[in-house]
């Protein structure tokens, strides 16, 4: 097809939230962690610009023509492969990962003699996530992906960690900050299995439905300050490297979000399925469908759990490296 060889290819992983998803997006403390499921794009020149051997449009690919128009305006068109064990719309940031990588490659290929410039390369996957959620999104995902490890958000700067930078947004209810933190987690004989529902629900529906709720009954918002307290509680056992109390402040989120309406039978099913193996279950990411996530010592039993009870689980360590280029 008239394509030369490979000239650039770059890799991000997946996110898990572990504490505070829906609740960050109104500016409560939140902690994410980077998985070892990742997502890679290949770019090779070619006689059109075009992903996955289709022609690459704007409405199905707003993602990747956002950075293109920033990045490769002029440039020679590129055909992307695009690759990974991250399932798709599952509460994973399979999109944020896409932004990550893609604009990770299309940096590299405009810029070849700078670094991969993390903080510009996550704000643009930032406003990406921004755009595609209907202007409410937090920078939980875009930064996760870009900057690997253990990320933590909050409405001001935290003691723990390294603060790396700010983030604003002017959502339908008014501007957000959030202050970015990497945090490097223990190495422990400690696993994530996450347990994929195999439904899916969009994040953008799912945070409409949220802001729905609380603009009927603005009381609600208790509901989201508990479950940043909750998150508090959980960040301060993570960096204590006290697993069985991170597992049971993940219990208490779980019920939170259950409360605010954002689980799924099928989440039920899967968390009741992994609990007696686990220190900790809950659902991660906007929930409706996705995936649950369950902290445990033994992730073979906790991952054939799942599988029995119909899901398919993906084990991973806490925290992994950020986007990199692969070559
Ligand atoms: C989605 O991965 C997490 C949410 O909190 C939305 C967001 O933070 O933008 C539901």
């Amino acid at each position: 097809m008239g394509e030369g060889p490979e000239l650039v290819v770059a890799s991000a992983p997946g996110k898990c939230i572990l504490f505070g998803e829906h609740a960050v997006v109104y500016g409560q403390p939140a902690v994410a962690v980077a998985i070892e499921q990742r997502l890679t794009v290949s770019m090779t020149p070619a006689t059109s610009w075009s992903v996955d051997g289709s022609a690459l449009d704007e409405n199905k690919h707003p993602h990747i023509t956002m950075l293109k128009d920033i990045w490769l305006h002029e440039a020679p068109p590129m055909a992307l492969h695009i690759s990974g064990d991250i399932p798709r719309a599952s509460g994973l940031g399979s999109s944020a990962a896409l932004s990550s990588a893609v604009g990770a490659a299309m940096h590299h290929l405009a810029h070849p003699e700078k670094g991969i410039d993390r903080d510009g390369l996550s704000a643009l996957a930032h406003r990406a996530e921004a755009h595609a959620q209907g202007g409410r999104a937090s920078p939980m995902d875009a930064s996760t992906s870009v900057e690997g490890g253990v990320v933590v958000l909050s409405d001001h700067k935290e003691t723990i960690g390294k603060w790396m930078y700010t983030r604003q947004l002017t959502t339908p209810e008014g501007k957000r900050t959030w202050e970015v933190h990497k945090l490097t987690p223990h190495h422990d004989d400690i696993y994530l299995v996450l347990g994929n529902t195999g439904v899916h629900a969009p994040t953008a529906k799912q945070v409409t439905m949220v802001a729905d709720a609380l603009a009927a009954d603005p009381s609600r918002m208790n509901e989201i300050k508990a479950i940043g307290t909750v998150a508090r509680r959980g960040l301060a056992a993570l960096v204590q490297g006290d697993y069985e109390a991170v597992g049971h402040a993940m219990i208490e989120n779980h019920l939170l979000l259950r409360n605010l309406g954002v689980s799924s039978p099928e989440l039920e099913t899967l968390i009741q399925a992994a609990a007696p193996s686990s220190l900790g279950v809950k659902l991660t990411g906007a929930g409706g469908g996705g995936c649950m996530v369950a902290l445990t010592r033994d992730p073979k039993q906790t991952s054939e759990a799942i599988e029995l009870a119909g899901g398919r689980a993906l084990i991973s360590h806490i925290g992994n490296e950020g986007v990199r280029l692969e070559s």
